[in-house]
């Protein structure tokens, strides 16, 4: 029996108007919480997850500063976990959008109940952008059993992703070029969802590194490089290595090639559909996927606006961008 949970906007509305409200991007409003900057829409929901969301030991949860590889994640991860389930030939992934088939956490609160996270089978995969200190204990205490993946993407091509991002989505659309400079300014100040961006790769990284067997650390330029060695190295992480006969078979290789841009951008779903859970379209989450797109986009001084503020908060962490 499901306790009803009161609805979100009764019980978090005060909350949420209270908190720091910031309005300078041109298609979403910030409000600050708990340190980080949050789309307004989404902190019913995700207010409602932090209090009653229950991680289950076999869940796994796939993290990320949006536009960082969420869906390029979410693919590999689907793929990996599900292989034995789903014939390449014959996937999932064929028909549906990635986003589909890994549901984001911090929405499946939204009419304020828990019963769409309960509904959902053993072993769960979950995604979330949500930082990691603002999770719930089930997932963060040391005697979680729950592991979580995240993937950290080099800060200027996350900002210039975002930037597109926004383009793409018609009711976002911002037209004028020189609202990059003002948007990467905001950027810089950690103004952006779920941002500051280096705090939320700092957190993960700092729990990766105290717990490397719960999370797992993935950085999206090392996948774009050495695809094999990190699908292999997920697989490894969640407690189900290919075998020999698996790699013999070209496993890994296959699945590389069918969570590939290439392969998705290209599939009927991802040309023409949208997402179920909000309308925006398949189309935007795939674009380039090149590293080091940023120096199409940012002058010199820009570039280095965002790598001072990074080098400046990731000094001493061990980790560089
Ligand atoms: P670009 O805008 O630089 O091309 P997210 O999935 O977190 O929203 O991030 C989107 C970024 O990941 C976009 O980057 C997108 O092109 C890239 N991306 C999407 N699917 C990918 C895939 N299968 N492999 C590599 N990159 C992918």
């Amino acid at each position: 029996e499901e306790n009803p949970i009161p609805s979100p906007p009764q019980k978090y509305n005060d909350l949420i108007s209270a908190l720091p409200l910031c309005t300078s991007l041109p298609h979403l409003s910030l409000r600050q919480y708990q340190g980080f900057w949050f789309p307004d829409n989404w902190l019913p929901s995700i207010m409602t997850m932090q209090n009653h969301f229950k991680a289950r030991p076999t869940d796994l949860i796939l993290a990320s500063y949006p536009k960082s590889g969420t869906t390029w994640l979410k693919a590999l991860a689907f793929a990996v976990t599900t292989r034995t389930r789903y014939p390449l030939a014959d996937h999932p992934l064929l028909s549906l959008n990635p986003h589909d088939c890994v549901l984001c956490v911090d929405e499946l609160f939204a009419d304020g109940h828990a019963s769409k996270a309960e509904a959902l089978p053993s072993p769960r995969l979950l995604a979330t952008h949500t930082p990691y200190s603002v999770l719930p204990d089930s997932v963060t205490s040391a005697e979680s059993e729950c592991q979580i993946i995240y993937v950290c993407r080099e800060a200027k091509d996350v900002a210039i992703s975002g930037w597109h991002f926004g383009q793409n989505i018609p009711w976002l659309h911002v037209e004028e070029q020189h609202l990059l400079a003002e948007n990467l300014k905001l950027f810089c100040q950690g103004l952006g969802p779920f941002g500051p961006i280096w705090d939320h790769i700092l957190e993960y990284w700092r729990e990766s590194q105290r717990r490397p067997n719960k999370v797992l650390f993935l950085k999206y330029e090392e996948m774009m490089e050495k695809p094999v060695e990190n699908v292999k190295r997920l697989a490894e992480f969640v407690g189900c290595p290919f075998s020999e006969g698996e790699e013999r078979e070209k496993v890994v290789e296959e699945i590389v090639q069918l969570c590939s841009l290439e392969k998705l951008k290209n599939l009927e779903v991802n040309k023409t559909g949208t997402l179920a859970s909000t309308n925006i379209p398949n189309a935007s989450f795939f674009r380039k996927g090149e590293v080091g797109d940023w120096r199409n986009h940012l002058d010199p001084e820009m570039a280095r606006s965002v790598d001072e503020v990074c080098e400046q908060k990731l000094r001493g962490s061990g980790l560089t961008l």
